[in-house]
């Protein structure tokens, strides 16, 4: 039987419990998968069908996951995409595009994708009733996705203009990150040397030596070292005052969720399923 090969990429956790989600539906669906996460350097399994989870950094697909992609040989196989993001803007809509003109060249059909949102690893924090709301939501289309992805089906998307010009302006992201990545410090008065950041870095990006952090040219921008810090000691360069710290608690009452000012309207027409 054919193996779906589920390749994700998730800074902060989002987009890896979604993975992990839609890998149990599959397995429910009799359909077997096998889950990869991916780091720098992390190879190509060589499944037939692939299904490509990221989370949408700046409008597009993460440095990261762009880089794995271009190490995948020529295929005949089918791709979904999976993808989360903070915000249920229509903007976020071609972040596929490159991930999609990539694979396309290399003979893969391109199905089409699924999109969650999730709580917001950066610019502000979203309460953990809306988290909670959040995830709920996502794994109740999650068994959906499972069952189209089983069965073959298309879910074409069909990105706006200002999507296109969006994601295609905040390209220049993907410099950005390993710029940015060099100005990243640890407060000395707050950090207690746990070296979870070192250990956990996707990139390879932090090293310890002679008493000091030191942050190379490779971070891909996704935060995992200062959302996951302890101690919030980890200052994130230029992006430090959109800097979000500590986990969220997806286990309260999503009923209890009250959606704000910011993004309202497209909150409550993702929750509503208007854009499905
Ligand atoms: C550097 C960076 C850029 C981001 N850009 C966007 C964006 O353009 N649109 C959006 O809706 N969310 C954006 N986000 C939020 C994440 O996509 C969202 O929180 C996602 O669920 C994080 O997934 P992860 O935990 O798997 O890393 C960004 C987050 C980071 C760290």
């Amino acid at each position: 039987m054919n193996e779906f090969g589920i390749y994700v990429f998730s800074g902060t956790g989002n987009t890896l419990m979604c993975a992990e989600a839609l890998k149990e539906s599959l397995d429910h669906t009799g359909a077997a998968s096998v889950l990869h996460e991916i780091r720098d350097g992390t190879e190509f399994a060589g499944e037939k069908d692939l299904i490509i989870c990221y989370p949408v950094h700046g409008f597009n697909a993460p440095n990261m996951m762009l880089r794995f992609c271009r190490g995948i040989p020529e295929g005949r196989g089918s791709v979904w995409f999976l993808k989360t993001s903070g915000e249920p803007l229509r903007l976020n809509g071609n972040s596929s595009a490159e991930l999609m003109k990539l694979l396309r060249k290399k003979g893969y059909s391109v199905m089409g994708e699924f999109h969650y949102i999730m709580p917001y690893n950066m610019v502000f924090r979203h309460s953990d009733e809306m988290a909670s709301l959040m995830w709920e939501t996502a794994r109740e289309r999650i068994t959906e996705a499972a069952e189209q992805i089983a069965a073959g089906k298309n879910r074409a998307i069909h990105p706006s203009v200002p999507a296109k010009a969006m994601s295609l302006l905040c390209r220049i992201e993907h410099r950005f990150y390993p710029a940015n990545g060099r100005l990243y410090r640890v407060d000395p008065d707050r950090c207690v040397k746990c070296m979870k950041c070192v250990k956990n870095c996707p990139a390879s990006n932090i090293t310890y030596e002679d008493g000091r952090f030191r942050f190379g040219r490779n971070c891909s921008g996704c935060v995992r070292c200062s959302f996951g810090c302890p101690e919030g000691a980890i200052h994130i360069g230029l992006l430090e005052f959109m800097r979000v710290n500590g986990t969220y608690d997806f286990s309260r009452d999503p009923e209890k969720a009250e959606i704000g000012r910011y993004c309202r309207r497209s909150y409550i027409r993702y929750f509503a399923g208007r854009d499905e």
